[in-house]
């Protein structure tokens, strides 16, 4: 059951389809005070999981930290920080009492699960402008369905978009790009798609292409394809502010772009140097901004990412030029300069929340202040780019996935989980995003494989790979200056072929979850306690996760391990996939068990009385071989696959 209560005037999110009429009275759990702001709390019982916030810091178990929804551009994901770069509000409460609660509010909002007190949760915003949907239901998977049916359904990407792709921030000519492929091709390690990062832009203007690397662009798309790849180029929030350059006149003649209270644009910098940014919240502008992907469509572009749009703002030039007035004084009197504030207010530029408050977008003729809709950004730079799609391409899948996201946007698109750095943790907390980003309606998912910052080293690179043979987004990008991790420059060449070859070999199946999942409404990837609710090892596993109906997946995620603990909650079938091509196949029991992992072979799980279909690998998803099923797992078990209809796009 869901119950909508409301308070103020609340701004609207359209993460919501249903129409879901306002009770009056209170929420059956938690108390709430709107006196001031807002705030919820509730008494957590000590055996109670909080499930939910999507792609957040921590556990599965999001309990015992601080998170504030307020996407931010942040590289560092370490332990303590509170904000990445979505901003998902869902948290489900799993124990004594059952319920979801979804707090739909575009601003800031701070989770506050058993941090200040363990024994209490307390939701809080600075206004009281929202709506609050309470869902109970029979545990938290109910719960999450329920919810996921009130968001409406789950973009689905083309099927090549579950091929694997490589990029590199620093990739810059035509002949950049066909090395890799060369390189991939000549080892035979399959691939799907090239992602090409700022550099292939003129300047880094959006929507432009650097004719110099890429005299006939389209001839090179083409060509592209003709091998089996798919090129995705990268676009950026910010337009550059430069006179001549069409984007940058069209937006100014038709008033696109967000304004200070002056009614002049706003100007950030950001990586083409002082930029625009394009108010995507007033429907008007998103049609410009959308319209603008159409010259890649027709240059033969099938896909893109979408970035910098919490939105990341370098400095602003306000924010500068406070700063320099500041530094005037700096000099003779160096002694007497306060270093601790120097050091705030040189860092403090970047992504300033005085920077986010100094501008306002035309909401259907309100004007509201940025910093109150925040979190709408990014999701509406992907609706723009979802809504042209289906004006210019109503017959295709286009692969769309963005950086920063509002639950809604998980019908345009997906999303990958930003700049995580090389190191093992990353690994850790990259599967531990996956099924709460589910909760919350994003299917297409994945992180940087191998790491964005930082070196990766070969093991690391396999180990993370070997996750990515089962997130739907497999992607190895790393950042310039970074050492390069494309699978060609390590030792073993044939490993990293042999692990990427049985994504391919998975295909049928993962993709076939996949469509099951967004057309019923239901998660890929699922915590133990989904599953197993009544098994209480089961509820507080954080490092396995069950994908689609049939397998558990159990990846190794610490360095020079031969192997893991599992626990099974039920008997499965241990299944690795050997380097020489063969299957080691063995019944565990339930329970808890060590199973051997070399860093070469890929294991999964098969649940008593399943079984799921591979094909033979190929060199990209086109080249596969569809028809040919051969079945693992229990034999006598019977697998059907999804309803395949428009979506097979090659
Ligand atoms: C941002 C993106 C990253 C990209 C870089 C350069 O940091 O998150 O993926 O490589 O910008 O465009």
């Amino acid at each position: 059951m869901i119950q909508k209560y409301s308070w103020g005037d609340p701004i609207a999110t359209d993460a919501i389809l249903s129409d879901i009429p306002t009770s009056s009275g209170s929420p059956a759990f938690g108390q709430i005070d709107a006196a001031d702001g807002f705030r919820y709390s509730y008494a957590l019982d000590p055996d109670d999981i909080v499930f939910g916030l999507g792609e957040a810091n921590r556990g599965i178990n999001k309990r015992g930290f601080l998170y504030t929804s307020f996407c931010t551009d942040d590289p560092i994901h370490t332990e303590e920080k509170v904000s990445l770069y979505g901003a998902h509000n869902l948290i489900i409460v799993s124990g004594k009492e059952n319920f979801g609660l979804f707090f739909d509010y575009p601003g800031a909002l701070t989770f506050d699960i058993g941090y200040s007190h363990m024994d209490n949760m307390e939701i809080r915003c600075e206004d009281a402008d929202l709506d609050l949907y309470v869902i109970t239901g029979e545990d938290a998977y109910d719960i999450t369905r329920q919810f996921r049916r009130m968001i409406g359904k789950s973009y689905i990407p083309p099927r090549f978009a579950f091929g694997y792709g490589q990029s590199r921030w620093g990739y810059k000519t035509r002949e950049d790009f066909e090395t890799v492929v060369s390189r991939y091709r000549e080892h035979h390690i399959p691939l799907d798609l090239l992602y090409m990062d700022i550099d292939y832009m003129d300047d880094y203007k959006d929507f432009t292409v650097n004719t110099e690397n890429f005299p006939d662009f389209e001839a090179f798309t083409a060509q592209m394809k003709k091998q089996g790849i798919h090129l995705i180029p990268i676009i950026d929030a910010g337009v550059k502010i430069e006179e001549g350059y069409d984007v940058y006149e069209e937006g100014i003649a038709g008033g696109y772009f967000c304004r200070q209270e002056n009614g002049e644009p706003f100007e950030a910098c950001v990586w083409p140097g002082l930029t625009h940014l394009p108010d995507f919240l007033d429907p008007e502008a998103r049609k410009w901004f959308g319209s603008r992907y159409k010259r890649l469509l027709d240059a033969g572009i099938e896909g893109f990412w979408n970035d910098m749009n919490e939105p990341a703002i370098f400095y602003s030039p306000k924010g500068r030029d406070d700063l320099l007035s500041y530094l005037d004084g700096y000099g003779d009197e160096k002694n007497a300069f306060d270093h601790e504030e120097l050091h705030a207010r040189v860092h403090g530029l970047t992504n300033s929340p005085k920077d986010y408050r100094d501008f306002y977008h035309d909401v259907n003729g309100k004007k509201i202040r940025h910093d109150k809709v925040h979190n709408l950004y990014g999701s509406n730079m992907t609706r723009a780019a979802s809504e042209a799609f289906a004006r210019y391409a109503p017959d295709k899948r286009i692969l769309m996935f963005s950086r920063s996201s509002y639950i809604g946007m998980h019908r345009y698109g997906g999303i990958w989980m930003g700049d995580n750095r090389s190191w093992w943790s990353h690994l850790l907390l990259n599967l531990k995003m996956l099924p709460s980003l589910n909760m919350c309606g994003f299917l297409y998912i994945g992180a940087d494989l191998g790491g964005f910052g930082a070196d990766t080293t070969e093991d690391l690179l396999l180990r993370w790979l070997a996750l990515g043979v089962f997130t739907p987004l497999m992607r190895n990008h790393s950042a310039l200056g970074t050492r390069e991790q494309e699978c060609y420059r390590f030792d073993h060449i044939e490993d990293f072929r042999h692990i990427i070859s049985i994504r391919y070999r998975l295909i049928p199946y993962l993709y076939s979850e996949y469509l099951k999942a967004a057309q019923n409404d239901d998660m890929y990837f699922k915590p133990l306690a989904f599953v197993y609710p009544e098994d209480r090892s089961a509820r507080r596993v954080e490092d396995q996760l069950m994908l689609g109906n049939e397998i558990m997946i159990a990846p190794v995620y610490t360095q020079n391990a031969v192997g893991r603990y599992v626990y099974l909650p039920e008997e499965m079938k241990f299944i690795k996939f050997l380097p020489d091509g063969r299957l080691y196949e063995e019944i565990l029991e339930k329970g808890h068990h060590f199973v051997e992992i070399a860093l070469n072979e890929v294991p999964l799980f098969i649940r008593k009385d399943k079984k799921i279909p591979l094909v033979d690998p190929a060199e990209y998803v086109s080249a596969l071989d569809m028809d040919t099923l051969t079945f693992i797992g229990y034999t006598d078990a019977v697998y059907e696959l999804a309803d395949t209809e428009n979506s097979d796009d090659d």
